[in-house]
């Protein structure tokens, strides 16, 4: 599509070139606007209406409550594939062939071990520090022990930087667990594949034998495929933006990991299972909290309620809800919190404010619940989430430096004083 959008201002009139993406998504292009209008510049705190780059990684409609990774429904993704493969799929831009699956695995196992001096840095940490506050230091401390230069232009680079971070980050991610439980280290085992073996290291113990249940497996490596990306989020923004500085691949995903951390964001896991408990423990009447969230001068919000994008169904929060259902039936957990949930997701359906703003559970709402039934402490359900989106990070990042994008830096309105003499200090 090639048409014109007209903007007319003090009485001259401006054109902006106009574009469409694969899924008929319209655009109109900005990047010239402030020299044609002589300074004017878009503005739009929060981004919420503004495309930061293109990008060929994965596609969401929020209306219609669509996801796609490289054009593959997550419906399909979640039934049929698994996560090594979904890395795969996100980094290359295609499933894998059995022998590139199988080399890709190996790749990552190559590369899996990370430096007995990072043990020394995870020491230093109270146990009492939260998990993803160590994972995003840990990730940062990975680039003093793998210094080699990468070329980012560079296939060969790259893959060999991607499948050096997977395998290292479960390495670190399960050691925030252990460092928290005050566990000794385990390391990882080749002879398992990758959700298997991140499982392992975070619950064997050194004076038992260790076994893996299917059912946890399987749905830890359906929930790890439901977070592997979701376009220009917060993190994955802060990923790319870290990283059109030039900055490493290895420091861009630590930021990436932080960004994740806050509860409107990936921590929004943890803090819906906080409030699931809170709302059980003060008797269970969720039409109370409904009314709560709804009021302007309460603080308080529906965690795992509402998204920036989805304006329907997440539809990663529809698989997990049957997926819950299931994996708790067949573990045999009863977590009087799911029955809460169940409550609290009616109560807002049929809520007017809720409809009104198309407030619909996130992908947060009940992700926290099977982890819990697993035996995952609250304070690591973020992490999980970073294990999850780590591929979708490290796609972004590398398109980003392919496509040549310029170093990301917004403008702004100044509001402040405007020019102002100094006054001495002993004058004021
Ligand atoms: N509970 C109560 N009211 C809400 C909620 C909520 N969870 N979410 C949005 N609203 C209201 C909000 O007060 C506003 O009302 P009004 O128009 O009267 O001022 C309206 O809905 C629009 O909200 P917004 O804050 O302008 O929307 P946003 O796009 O800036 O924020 C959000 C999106 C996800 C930060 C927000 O919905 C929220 O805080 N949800 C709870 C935290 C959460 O579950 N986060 C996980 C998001 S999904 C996974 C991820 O990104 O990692």
């Amino acid at each position: 599509m090639s048409s014109k959008a007209k903007f007319s201002y003090n009485s001259s009139e401006v054109e902006l070139e106009m574009g469409v993406g694969t899924m008929d998504e319209k655009y109109v292009d900005f990047s010239q606007f402030r020299s044609q209008t002589n300074g004017v510049i878009s503005l739009d705190p929060g981004y919420k209406n503004t495309g930061s780059c293109e990008s060929e990684i994965t596609f969401l409609d929020g209306e219609k409550g669509i996801l796609m990774y490289r054009g593959y429904p997550i419906e399909q993704l979640a039934e049929k594939s698994n996560f090594v493969e979904v890395m795969y799929l996100l980094l290359k831009g295609e499933l894998p062939t059995a022998d590139q699956l199988a080399a890709f695995n190996d790749d990552i196992k190559e590369y899996d071990m990370v430096s007995e001096d990072v043990t020394k840095i995870l020491s230093a940490f109270p146990s009492s520090a939260h998990p993803m506050g160590v994972l995003s230091t840990l990730t940062s401390a990975l680039t003093a022990f793998n210094p080699k230069a990468v070329n980012a232009k560079s296939p060969e680079d790259m893959h060999r930087a991607a499948v050096t971070l997977i395998g290292k980050f479960a390495v670190l991610a399960s050691w925030t667990l252990r460092k928290m439980k005050g566990l000794p280290l385990n390391y990882p085992d080749s002879k398992l594949d990758f959700v298997e073996n991140f499982y392992q290291m975070m619950f064997k113990r050194p004076n038992r034998d260790f076994e893996m249940d299917p059912i946890v497996i399987n749905a830890l490596d359906k929930l790890l495929i439901l977070h592997a990306d979701h376009e220009q989020n917060c993190s994955t923004s802060t990923v790319r933006l870290v990283g059109s500085a030039h900055t490493g691949l290895f420091a861009s995903i630590s930021a990436g990991v932080s960004a994740l951390w806050g509860p409107l964001h990936g921590g929004a896991n943890q803090a819906v299972v906080e409030m699931l408990d809170k709302i059980k423990e003060d008797g269970g009447d969720v039409q109370k909290w409904v009314n709560k969230a709804k009021d302007r001068n309460d603080e308080f919000r529906l965690m795992g309620f509402g998204h920036r994008v989805y304006k329907n169904f997440d539809p990663r929060a529809k698989i997990i809800k049957t997926a819950a259902d299931q994996v708790l039936d067949k573990l045999g957990v009863h977590d009087e919190s799911l029955e809460i949930a169940k409550k609290l997701e009616r109560a807002a359906l049929e809520d007017d404010y809720f409809v009104e703003r198309k407030l619909y559970p996130n992908v947060d709402f009940y992700s926290g619940l099977i982890y819990r039934a697993f035996g995952i402490p609250t304070e690591m359900f973020t992490v999980m989430f970073a294990v999850g989106r780590l591929p979708g990070w490290i796609s972004q990042w590398i398109e980003m430096r392919q496509n040549n994008e310029p170093i990301g830096r917004p403008r702004q309105i100044y509001t402040g004083h405007p020019k102002r003499d100094f006054v001495d200090i002993s004058d004021r």
